[in-house]
């Protein structure tokens, strides 16, 4: 039994392939493109280890996905790769459509030939877990409920835009060619590994390096706040038991503005990593807003526990509190990030 994780090198990957080695010696083929998310540091522990097969590689290269799954015959493909941050995609939006569009179709083609041919048991197992985002559903109004699967697709960014292409995508695979899919939708996940051009390692970072923390507009939008390794779970227990042609939203019931979260940060910092220059809320700025801003994302979460069980193991005091201490424990991972010595050994390494 084998697993084909894609972008495994990447901050929700990285921590799902970790996650997955301290509960199973199932292996993992971990195919990872390594753009500038991905960083096998992350990965480090893992060094020597048989159970995970990394290869360097693009999910639009056909031929490339086709042998990997030839020759290490998953039970199960999850596919994290993509193009992740909004604000990016703003500013290029070509290499989102390139890799959650595109590569996603590359994938599924890939996967239904492979699967098409399977026979038995191995056919019968055998899935496609789609990884993406609450962001297709829009944006809500202050007092509307939050998003359930049955929501409709809204997406406002080209990144949410292009992972709805992607959602639109699997399911047409699933209804038109019967292919063994589930996709998860979730919210705003935190933790370590988290690359800092995303809010809560960026304003750690920022802060601890004395620069300006800017919020965009006046603060006041809503994000559903998760604790990485409640995602990992949450896809472990849908891998487990969710149902086919299904859709599962994961969220983490906390609710928070994103002036709340960079004060809570800072005030984390105040405790646990005083200035002397004073409290770290000195550094914030109100900068111009993000365009076509979404105001708020929230998850009903309830359809995963009700059908697997599954509820986050951690609040948002005790996860940002992690966070904090895991980004003070791991500077050199941030410099590291930071000058580019990752990308340089990854060129090294690889060529
Ligand atoms: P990330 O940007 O940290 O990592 C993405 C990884 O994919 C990187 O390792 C990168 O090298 C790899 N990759 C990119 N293009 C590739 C390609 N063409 N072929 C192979 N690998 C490629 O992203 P993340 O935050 O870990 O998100 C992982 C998945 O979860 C994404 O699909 C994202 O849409 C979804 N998601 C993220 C969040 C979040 O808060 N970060 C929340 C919900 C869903
Ligand atoms: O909701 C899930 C999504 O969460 C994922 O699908 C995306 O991959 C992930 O990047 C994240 O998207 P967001 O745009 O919500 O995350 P980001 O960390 O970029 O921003 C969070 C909020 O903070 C958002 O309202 C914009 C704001 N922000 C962000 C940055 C980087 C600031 O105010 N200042 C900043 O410097």
């Amino acid at each position: 039994m084998t697993l084909l994780v894609t972008g495994g090198a990447g901050f929700i990957g990285s921590n799902f392939v970790l996650d997955w080695f301290k509960a199973s010696d199932e292996p993992i083929v971990n195919l990872d493109a390594l753009t500038y998310a991905g960083n096998l540091a992350n990965l480090a522990s893992l060094q020597g280890d048989a159970r995970h097969h990394f290869v360097k590689g693009d999910i639009g290269d056909r031929e490339l996905v086709d042998s990997l799954l030839a020759t290490h015959r998953p039970r199960a493909i999850l596919h994290f790769a993509a193009e992740s941050h909004v604000d990016r995609s703003i500013h290029g939006p070509a290499a989102f459509m390139k890799t959650n569009v595109e590569g996603t179709f590359t994938l599924l083609e890939a996967t239904r030939a492979y699967w098409v041919a399977m026979t038995g048991e191995a056919k019968s197992v055998f899935r496609f877990h789609h990884v993406s985002t609450d962001e297709v559903y829009g944006s809500l109004k202050p007092d509307a409920p939050a998003f359930t699967e049955a929501h409709p697709y809204e997406p406002n960014s080209p990144y949410s835009a292009s992972k709805a292409a992607s959602d639109h995508l699997v399911r047409a695979w699933h209804h038109t060619y019967g292919l063994p899919v589930v996709t998860t939708n979730c919210s705003n996940n935190y933790g370590p590994y988290h690359f800092p051009e995303k809010l809560i390692p960026l304003m750690i970072v920022n802060a601890l390096a004395g620069k300006p923390l800017p919020i965009y507009g006046d603060g006041q939008q809503v994000r559903d706040w998760l604790f990485v390794s409640d995602h990992c779970s949450a896809i472990r227990a849908v891998l487990a038991g969710g149902r086919l042609g299904e859709t599962y939203n994961i969220g983490g019931w906390n609710e928070k503005t994103n002036h709340e979260i960079v004060h809570r940060v800072c005030a984390l910092l105040d405790e646990l990593s005083p200035s002397a220059a004073g409290p770290y809320t000195r550094l914030i700025t109100h900068v111009t807003d993000r365009p076509g801003h979404d105001r708020r994302y929230a998850i009903d979460a309830r359809k995963i526990e009700r059908e697997l069980g599954w509820r986050p193991a951690e609040t948002f005091e005790t996860g940002i509190r992690k966070t904090v201490h895991w980004y003070l424990d791991h500077a050199d991972w941030v410099a590291d990030v930071q000058s580019g010595a990752y990308r340089a050994w990854v060129d090294k390494q690889y060529g």
